[in-house]
C-alpha cells in the first residue's frame, strides 16, 4: 500500500494556478523518481538516515537548517540594499556561511524528498522544483562572490528570487501537502474504553486493522495478551497492518522502514520522528476494548 496521496487542496490565492501547473508536470517524474530511488539505495534506514530525518530531534531537521541558509544569503542581499559594508567582507562571509550550511541542508532535503515515494505525484513534482530553485539560488550566490558590482548585486538579487520561490514551494509541501508533520498528530484515538473487535474473531500472531472511533488501529493478539498502536505510520501515513512486518514486540513499516515498539509505540528506528499513539487493551464480555495509554 502506498502512502496516502493528498488531493483537491487548491487554494484561491494568486499562486494557485502556478501550483496546479507544477503538480501536473508529469515530465518531471522520471528525474524525481530516479533521485529518490538512488538516495534510498544509498542510505538505508537507521544511523545516517535517522540523523538526516530528525528522529533524534523529534521533528524534521530540514526546515530548521533552511533558516540558516536563507538567513545568511538574504542578509548578504540586504547589505547590498541597505549599505554599510563598503569593503564587501561581511557580505562574503555571510555567503560563505550560507554555502557551508547548504550542504547538510541539501542532504536532509533529499532525504525527506526520497521518502515522498511511493506514489505521491504532486509532492514529487513540486519537491523537484523546490530543489532546482535552491540549486539555482546557491549557484547565483556562489557566482556573485567573484563578480564585481553591479553584476554581483544582480546575481544576488537573482539568487534571492530563486530562494523565495523555493521557500514558497517548501511551505506548500509542509503545510498544504503535509510532508513533515506527524501523521497522527490530530488523531490520538479514544481516551475512554471503547469496543474495538469481537475477541473470538481475532487471529493469533497476525496484525489486524480495526477502526475505533474513526481511528485506525493495528491490533495484534499475542498468546493471551494484545498489542494495539495507531495503524497510520506517523512518518508518511502508510498502514502498518497492511505494509508492515511484525518482529517480536516490534512492527517495521513497509514504506520506509520505521520501527515501532508495539508495547508503547516508541520509535526504535526512524525515519519517523514521532512515536505511534499506543493503547491499553482489555477483554470485556468477549469484546476487545481499548483506550489511549496515559502517556500518549
Ligand atoms: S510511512 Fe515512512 S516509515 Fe512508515
Amino acid at each position: 500500500m502506498n502512502a496516502p496521496e493528498r488531493k483537491g487542496r487548491r487554494s484561491a490565492t494568486p499562486f494557485g494556478p502556478f501550483i496546479d501547473r507544477v503538480e501536473s508536470a508529469a515530465f518531471l517524474d522520471p528525474a524525481g523518481k530516479a533521485i529518490g530511488k538512488r538516495f534510498r539505495s544509498a542510505v538505508s534506514p537507521g544511523g545516517l538516515k535517522d540523523a538526516l530525518s530528525g528522529t533524534w530531534l523529534g521533528h524534521a531537521l530540514h526546515p530548521a537548517l533552511t533558516d540558516l541558509v536563507i538567513g545568511s544569503f538574504l542578509s548578504a542581499t540586504l547589505l547590498d540594499v541597505l549599505g554599510g559594508d563598503t569593503d564587501g567582507r561581511a557580505r562574503s562571509r555571510l555567503i560563505g556561511v550560507g554555502l557551508l550550511a547548504a550542504v547538510p541542508t541539501a542532504l536532509t532535503g533529499v532525504n525527506d524528498y526520497a521518502d515522498s515515494e511511493p506514489g505521491n505525484d504532486a509532492v514529487r513534482r513540486s519537491g523537484l522544483l523546490h530543489a532546482a530553485s535552491n540549486t539555482a539560488g546557491l549557484a547565483l550566490y556562489a557566482a556573485s562572490l567573484a563578480a564585481r558590482p553591479p553584476r554581483g548585486v544582480g546575481l544576488r538579487l537573482g539568487g534571492t528570487s530563486a530562494l523565495l520561490l523555493s521557500a514558497y514551494l517548501g511551505g506548500h509541501l509542509s503545510f498544504s501537502r503535509d510532508i513533515g508533520p506527524a501523521q497522527t498528530a490530530f488523531d490520538p484515538g479514544p481516551g475512554d474504553w471503547t469496543a474495538a473487535a469481537d475477541a473470538s474473531q481475532l487471529p493469533h500472531g497476525r496484525p489486524m486493522r480495526v477502526v475505533v472511533d474513526e481511528t485506525p488501529v493495528l491490533l495484534l493478539r499475542d498468546g493471551d495478551g494484545f498489542f494495539a498502536i495507531h495503524d497510520r505510520c506517523s512518518h508518511r501515513g502508510c498502514s502498518l497492518s497492511e505494509t508492515g512486518a511484525v518482529d517480536g514486540e516490534h512492527v517495521v513499516c513497509g514504506c520506509h522502514g520505521s520501527t515501532f515498539d508495539l508495547r508503547d509505540g516508541s520509535i526504535q528506528r526512524g525515519p519517523a520522528t514521532a512515536p505511534q499513539p499506543a493503547f491499553q487493551v482489555r477483554v470485556s464480555d468477549g469484546r476487545v476494548e481499548l483506550r489511549r495509554l496515559a502517556a500518549n
